[in-house]
C-alpha cells in the first residue's frame, strides 16, 4: 500500500476489533477495560444494545434525508431528547461534530448579539476548527495557525474578580465548560459559574455552555449545568449524545432561535437519520438506564479509592473530577502512567500536560473498579521506582 494514513493523533501501538459494554478486545482476543472510550464518547457502552437496533432499524428504511423534507424520526428524536435536556430550550439544531458545533454557536451569537467579541478561559479546549481554536487556550495548538479569530480574550479560569471589568456589553459571548476536560479535568467553582451567569445576563452578553464532554451524565449529573444550577443561553452537546456516531446538538433559547433563518447555517450531514436514530435511542438509555445516577454512584466510590490510594504517592499530586469524569494529576509527564496502565488493561488518555484521565462508560460496576485501583497502584509503585532510579 502507498498511501498512508495521516495519524495526527499519535499511535498507541493497539489494535482494537470489538467492544462491549465498557470493554474493547484487541486482535489477539485481550479485553481492556475502556476509560478512554474514544475521547469519552462511548459513555454509554460500547454497542449499547438500544441504540444498535435503532440505527439497524433505520439503516433498513432511509439513510439519508436533509432538513428540508420531513421525518418523523426527526420529532421522535426531539421529543426524547426534551425529556432529558433542561427547561427553557426552544430550538435543538443538529450537526456532526463538537468543534463544529463551537463554530456555529460563535456564528449564532455575532448575528443575534450583532457584537464580535468573544471571552474564553485559560485552560479550556472547545474544538480544533479555526472558531473553536480561536477559544481553545492550549498555544501548542494554536500557534501554528495564527492568525485566528482576532476578537478573543482570554480570562483566568475561576477568577471571579476578572469578570467585571471584562464582559463589557460589546461582548458577544463567553464560551465555558462547567468541567473542563482536556484541560486537565477542572471544575468550575460554583460562584464562578453563578457570577459568570449574573454579568453575562445584565450586560446582554450570551452565555454558551460547552457540555460536549461533560454532558450526558457523565458527572453524576444529567448535564453539569444541573450541578451548578446554570444554564447557558446556548448549550452545546456532542460526544455521547450519539452512542457512538458523530453527531452534535445545540439547544438554543427561544428569543435566539427566533432571530435564525434560511441561510444562516447549513450542513450536508447535519441531523442525517443515523444520527437522529442514535440520538433518539440514547437519550432514552440516559432517561430509562438512571446514567447519571449511577454515574454519581459508582464514580465517587471510584473518586474515593483513587484518592485513598494516591494519598500515599509522592508522585500524585491531586485526584479531583465529578461522577466517571475523573482525573489524576501527576507531579510529571502522565505518559508512562498511561502506557503502563493500557499494560495492565486499562486504556485511559491524557488531559493538559500532566493529568491522567478516567472517562469510563456509566457500566462500570465494582470489579472494574476493584481492577483499575490495582493498575493505578502498581503502575504508581512502578513508576515512583522508575523516578528514583532516574
Ligand atoms: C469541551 C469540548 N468541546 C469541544 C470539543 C471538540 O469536539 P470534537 O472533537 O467533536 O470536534 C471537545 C473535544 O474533546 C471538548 O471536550
Amino acid at each position: 500500500m502507498v498511501i498512508k494514513y495521516l495519524n495526527l493523533y499519535g499511535s498507541r501501538g493497539l489494535t482494537l476489533v470489538r467492544g462491549e459494554g465498557q470493554y474493547v478486545w484487541d486482535s489477539n482476543g485481550v479485553r481492556y477495560l475502556d476509560c478512554h472510550t474514544g475521547h469519552g464518547v462511548a459513555f454509554l457502552g460500547h454497542r449499547n444494545p438500544r441504540i444498535v437496533s435503532a440505527i439497524k432499524d433505520q439503516l433498513d428504511k432511509l439513510i439519508t434525508l436533509p432538513s428540508a423534507f420531513d421525518n418523523y424520526l426527526r420529532d421522535e428524536a426531539l421529543a426524547a431528547l426534551e425529556r432529558i435536556i433542561p427547561k427553557g430550550y426552544g430550538y435543538a439544531y443538529f450537526l456532526n461534530s463538537g468543534s463544529e458545533l463551537v463554530d456555529f454557536a460563535l456564528k449564532v451569537a455575532r448575528k443575534v448579539r450583532k457584537r464580535s467579541k468573544f471571552i474564553a478561559f485559560t485552560n479550556s479546549f472547545h474544538g480544533r476548527t479555526f472558531g473553536a481554536l480561536s477559544l481553545t487556550w492550549n498555544p501548542k495548538y494554536r500557534e501554528p495557525f495564527k492568525p485566528l479569530l482576532s476578537d478573543v480574550e482570554f480570562l483566568k479560569y475561576n477568577d471571579v474578580s476578572s469578570l467585571d471589568k471584562a464582559i463589557t456589553d460589546d461582548v458577544a459571548a463567553v464560551v465555558v465548560e462547567p468541567i473542563q476536560g482536556e484541560g486537565g479535568i477542572n471544575p468550575a467553582t460554583p460562584e464562578f459559574m453563578k457570577a459568570l451567569r449574573e454579568i453575562t445576563e445584565s450586560r446582554g452578553v450570551l452565555l454558551i455552555v460547552d457540555e460536549i464532554q461533560t454532558g450526558c451524565g457523565r458527572t453524576g449529573h444529567v448535564w453539569a449545568s444541573d450541578m451548578y444550577g446554570v444554564y447557558g443561553d446556548i448549550m452545546l452537546l456532542g460526544k455521547a449524545i450519539g452512542g457512538g456516531v458523530p453527531v452534535s446538538i445545540a439547544l438554543l433559547r427561544d428569543e435566539i432561535g427566533n432571530q435564525l433563518g434560511e441561510g444562516d447555517h447549513g450542513s450536508t450531514f447535519g441531523g442525517n437519520l443515523l444520527a437522529l436514530a442514535a440520538v433518539r435511542a440514547a437519550s432514552e438509555v440516559i432517561l430509562y438506564d438512571n446514567v447519571a445516577g449511577r454515574a454519581k454512584a459508582v464514580g465517587s466510590r471510584l473518586i474515593n479509592e483513587l484518592n485513598n490510594l494516591c494519598k500515599d504517592f509522592k508522585v500524585v499530586r491531586e485526584v479531583r473530577g465529578a461522577g466517571l469524569m475523573i482525573g489524576i494529576e501527576m507531579r510529571f509527564d502522565p505518559k508512562p502512567v498511561i502506557q503502563c496502565l493500557q499494560r495492565e488493561g486499562v486504556l485511559t488518555l491524557k488531559a493538559g500536560t500532566t493529568v491522567v484521565r478516567f472517562l469510563p462508560p456509566y457500566l462500570i460496576n465494582d470489579d472494574d473498579v476493584n481492577a483499575i485501583v490495582s493498575s493505578v497502584s502498581r503502575c504508581l509503585n512502578e513508576e515512583t521506582t522508575r523516578r528514583i532510579n532516574a
